[in-house]
């Protein structure tokens, strides 16, 4: 609900529990009133007092007044270069060279349902549960007009918003600076709690006490990156998994992106986001917009697992689209693990068989396919079909005579010099004019800000997908961007081609997934180096890490799931001992942690001895029956790994709190050691839970308030406990 007092200029925002304000001021500035749990339909005035502080100046109008200050108000989203010093929204050059804008309060609209954002993946409203706000200021001066969105979906507690910038003046400008969101915190310290990482280890949760000064999250890789994720959390120092403030923001964006916590002077804290300004700017020209990608956020007062669960709903319901949306995902079979570029037709018929007769569900022809690939030193760019190697259209149809479907890897962005697209346009990749590119597992990147670039990629690709009954593709990205260039574009205009860039792989992705619908698509990079809300606007599903060590992929999916759901977790079962690690680990615990995402199996079937096999069909068996649930429902933490690296353990409940899937692992197993006994969460206190494949019977709860102890194992590291309730 979206209520404006015209009396006294303010907006208040309210979702089921929260509510957000912001109000214009004396002056014509938008000020930030309030975000946090709901609260009454009033102007949050109390929370402002203003002093005449040293060194934080006042607007020219103001006169002899020195009480106000753009310098320690509270702001919805700053102007820029004229007087505060904190970090700001927005950045211009102007024609004269001057570096400010003095944004002023124009005018509002709010209208029902969702704003869109043209090019670029955004939430989008379901059934009209949402409204809109537009509240536009301008900079006098210039005529450069900033247009903020909201929208307000009441029953999710989250708000969107995103920013466009208009040339309303005469002069071109330049834009070098144009975050999404400007967040001025409630009085109070805040923990940053982020996500970092490397390719293998992705998106480790980081808890830090903001210091003075700016803490800085960012890539500017041209992806969201293995190192950083566009999601950052606020949380109140007391805050724990079950209790305190939380604020969540993440950036529906898979490029560049910078979010900037600053503690001021006055231990007031602001957040911003956005794309990443070090590696940005546009020419705005008269009568031109940009638009800013969007931002989701959230708060809750019940802690990290209710702001995850916010967000995984959201994600669910609200970014992913098609026909996969919410539908069980088809259990895998990929060959990378288990051929590399070393294959053929009959090694893949053999693993397709195979996998038939286990009950896996989709047969995945990972990279190596097409022109001259055998190994990563060529053929990126030449995608057609490698004849010599695989006959794609017998192969797509002895695996769907299989009663299986069937799927393809591709990376579209890239170029091997080894290619004959590369023999026949050099000058489509991205390089500086005059220097040598540095390669990335020998490879270049195709100038994806130009269209023309775009569709010739897509045409080869699309022609590819409909050569055959294909009904999956995973797109892989695997280098960050370097020595970009556009010769395409202008040397004033060369800052914008990164977010072209983006721009163009979403136009890509649109195109995709506009004309392939039965195509399930599973986003990559190297493992999960663009595992963003971007991304998942097109692709359900994500490959989470390259690392599919099981005790390692504990970490990384406990990480994730701060930000994202289940569903978007592409998991695989792969051989041991394990390729990126060497550990050897049991088929119960690569099988658990594969269940806890997406399930597919990345080896060679063929190899697999008779009781293995027996043991991956029950695996399937058991995951058919247990998808909804890690799918659909509730997801719950129920302990640190990081700050307890003993054990692990995490639940799924359902939606109706009927069925409960409880994951325990002994990360390290110690002699003699303590005991272990682990909260549930989310069941109905009163119900009575029968313990499949057993008689017990167990009440809700005593199982939420006493606990469950975990029998004491000798089964060495990586012994995995699998407890299923259903109500009785
Ligand atoms: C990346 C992916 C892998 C695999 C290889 C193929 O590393 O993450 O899963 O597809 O590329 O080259």
């Amino acid at each position: 609900m979206i209520i404006y007092n015209e009396n006294e200029k303010v907006f208040n925002l309210h979702t089921k529990n929260t509510t957000y304000q912001m109000y214009v001021e004396q002056y014509g500035y938008l000020l930030h009133g309030y975000y946090g749990r709901r609260v009454a339909d009033v102007k949050m005035e109390q929370l402002q007092n203003y002093y005449d502080r040293g060194f934080s100046g006042n607007p020219n109008q103001a006169g002899k007044d020195r009480l106000f200050s753009l310098d320690t108000a509270a702001q919805e989203y700053t102007s820029c270069g004229i007087g505060d010093y904190r970090v700001s929204s927005c950045g211009v050059i102007n024609r004269d060279g001057s570096t400010a804008a003095d944004l002023r309060y124009v005018g509002y609209k709010i209208y029902e349902g969702k704003y869109a954002i043209p090019g670029l993946p955004a939430a989008y409203d379901n059934n009209d549960e949402c409204e809109t706000l537009e509240v536009t200021l301008e900079d006098p001066y210039t005529g450069l007009r900033v247009v903020l969105y909201y929208a307000v979906f009441e029953a999710q507690d989250i708000i969107t918003r995103n920013v466009r910038f208009e040339n309303a003046g005469v002069d071109t400008l330049t834009l070098n600076r144009a975050m999404s969101v400007c967040l001025d915190m409630q009085p109070g310290d805040w923990d940053v709690m982020h996500f970092h990482g490397r390719h293998c280890m992705e998106r480790q949760p980081e808890r830090l006490r903001q210091p003075h000064g700016i803490t800085r999250i960012s890539s500017k890789r041209g992806t969201s990156s293995h190192q950083h994720n566009p999601f950052v959390i606020l949380a109140s120092p007391e805050a724990t998994e079950t209790n305190g403030d939380c604020y969540g923001a993440m950036l529906v964006y898979s490029g560049d992106f910078a979010a900037e916590i600053e503690m001021d002077q006055f231990n007031q804290t602001r957040l911003v986001m956005g794309i990443n300004s070090e590696t940005f700017s546009w020419q705005l020209e008269s009568g031109a917009s940009f638009e800013t990608p969007e931002v989701l956020l959230g708060f809750t007062h019940e802690g990290f697992s209710a702001l995850s669960g916010m967000y995984h709903r959201f994600i669910r319901n609200n970014i992913c689209r098609g026909k996969y949306k919410n539908t069980r995902r088809p259990v895998l079979v990929n060959n990378w693990e288990g051929t590399y570029f070393d294959f053929n037709q009959e090694k893949l018929i053999a693993i397709a068989e195979e996998a038939s007769s286990l009950g896996i569900e989709l047969f995945v022809l990972d990279d190596g396919w097409f022109g001259k690939r055998d190994d990563d030193y060529s053929g990126l760019g030449d995608w057609y079909v490698n004849e010599k190697k695989v006959q794609l259209e017998k192969l797509a149809e002895r695996v769907n005579e299989l009663g299986m479907k069937f799927g393809l890897w591709i990376e579209p962005e890239m170029v091997n010099e080894d290619s004959n697209l590369y023999k026949a346009h050099p000058d489509w990749a991205l390089k500086i004019p005059g220097r040598a590119p540095g390669r990335s597992r020998y490879q270049l990147l195709l100038d994806f800000s130009r269209k023309e670039v775009v569709d010739y990629v897509y045409n080869q690709i699309s022609s590819v997908l409909s050569s055959c009954n294909i009904e999956y593709v995973k797109w892989d990205f695997n280098r960050s961007l370097a020595d970009t260039y556009s010769l395409a574009l202008p040397k004033a205009r060369q800052g914008e081609v990164r977010h072209r860039f983006v721009l163009g792989m979403y136009d890509f992705a649109e195109r995709l997934t506009r004309d392939f619908p039965n195509i399930l698509l599973e986003g990559c990079s190297g493992g999960g180096g663009r595992f963003d809300a971007g991304m998942l606007y097109y692709s359900p599903q994500i490959w989470c890490s390259d690392d599919t060590d099981a005790m390692e992929r504990i970490l990384i999916q406990y990480g994730t799931s701060f930000g994202y759901p289940a569903s978007s977790v592409g998991s695989h079962v792969s051989a041991v001992p394990n390729h990126q690690t060497g550990r050897i680990s049991s088929m119960e615990l690569r099988g658990a942690v594969a269940m806890s995402g997406m399930l597919g199996y990345e080896l060679d079937l063929t190899k697999l001895k008779r009781a293995e096999k027996a043991q991956v069909r029950k695996q399937i068996q058991t995951y058919k029956k247990t998808a909804d649930l890690v799918m659909n429902g509730e997801y719950y933490r129920l302990s640190d790994p990081i700050k307890n690296p003993d054990y692990c353990a995490w639940s799924f409940v359902s939606e109706d709190k009927k069925k409960c899937l409880v994951n325990f692992v002994y990360l390290h197993v110690r002699a003699n050691a303590p005991l272990i006994n682990v909260r549930f969460r989310g069941l109905k206190p009163d119900a009575y839970y029968k313990v499949r494949g057993t008689e017990q019977v167990l009440n809700g709860a005593a199982l939420m308030y006493g606990g469950y102890t975990f029998p004491i194992t000798m089964e060495g590291d990586g012994y995995p406990i699998q407890i299923y309730l259903e109500e009785k």
